[in-house]
């Protein structure tokens, strides 16, 4: 459970975004590092026939055998330690009894908390061999991030990130989702600021030393619309298209961007074989 004091609580009523100081940076090191040391540790156990809740238990167990907490787990009611998001699943793709396929992309999300801190990211998977156009989609998101990353800097504006995604994105012919953004992050799992995926140069919050936010696009191959299914959680394509999101959680710095949740292995993008 995340540690809420009175200067937090205010903070999340009033919209102002935190500054954190250098310890601030260690916490979010040691969140980030075991939040993409649990993506690690799944890439070999995403295969065909593999169940969704099967790669939730070997995620819980990996957190909790680590001393730390899945936020997502009684977040809202959710109850899971991942979010598992398949082909046109946009997010919040709940685990379950569904096995995944050759041929699939699929998302997983996972939050930690260490020591109060919070550590959010999430990558594509391809199940065996993937098509190429779903190889593309999901190159696409992942450059979509990198230009997200390029963004930031202290004096830039928030807005400044999505119109970098947004135009990234639509110049390949691809679409960003609307209904959901990045947030700001740290004690608190999802604080001020909104970083939305698309959007005008110049506007939003100045992105100031100290700011912790995650940037997460979700990019697809057809329009950006979405919808909720009935268990108030999956967001699906309107129009059934492919899906593909990923999420690092950042720090601005002096001169630039932290990325927390880097894969120690290298493995962020996880080897997609067409
Ligand atoms: N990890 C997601 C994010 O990037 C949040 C999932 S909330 C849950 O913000 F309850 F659906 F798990
Ligand atoms: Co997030
Ligand atoms: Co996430």
């Amino acid at each position: 459970m995340a540690f809420v004091d009175d200067a937090l609580e205010a903070s999340m009523r009033t919209g102002a975004v935190k500054l954190h100081a250098a310890e601030a940076f260690e916490g979010m090191r040691r969140a980030g590092q075991l939040a993409a040391e649990c993506l690690d540790m799944l890439v070999p156990e995403v295969r065909p026939g593999v169940v969704t809740e099967d790669l939730d238990r070997l995620a819980r167990e990996f957190v909790l055998d680590a001393g730390a907490l899945p936020a997502c787990l009684f977040y809202k009611g959710y109850g899971h330690t991942l979010c598992i998001s398949p082909n046109h699943v946009v997010c919040h793709g709940i685990p379950g009894p569904r096995t995944l396929r050759e041929g699939d992309i699929v998302n997983i999300d996972v939050t930690v908390i260490v020591d109060g801190w919070h550590g959010d990211t999430s990558r594509m998977y391809g199940v065996g061999e993937v098509s190429a156009r779903a190889r593309r989609l999901v190159d696409v998101t992942y450059e979509a991030l990198a230009q997200g990353l390029a963004a930031v800097k202290p004096g830039a504006g928030v807005g400044d990130i999505g119109a970098a995604i947004q135009a990234y994105v639509e110049a390949q012919r691809c679409s960003v989702v609307r209904d959901f953004c990045g947030h700001g992050v740290g004690r608190v799992f999802h604080d001020a600021p909104n970083i939305l995926h698309y959007g005008r140069a110049g506007t939003g919050p100045v992105l100031k030393p100290g700011m912790f936010f995650t940037i997460e696009p979700m990019v697809n191959l057809g329009k950006h619309q979405v919808k909720l299914l009935a268990d108030g959680w999956t967001a699906v394509t309107r129009d059934k298209s492919l899906s593909a999101q990923c999420e690092h959680t950042v720090g601005v710095t002096e001169t630039g961007v932290e990325v927390f949740t880097a894969s120690p292995a290298g493995l962020f993008k996880p080897p997609i074989a067409g």
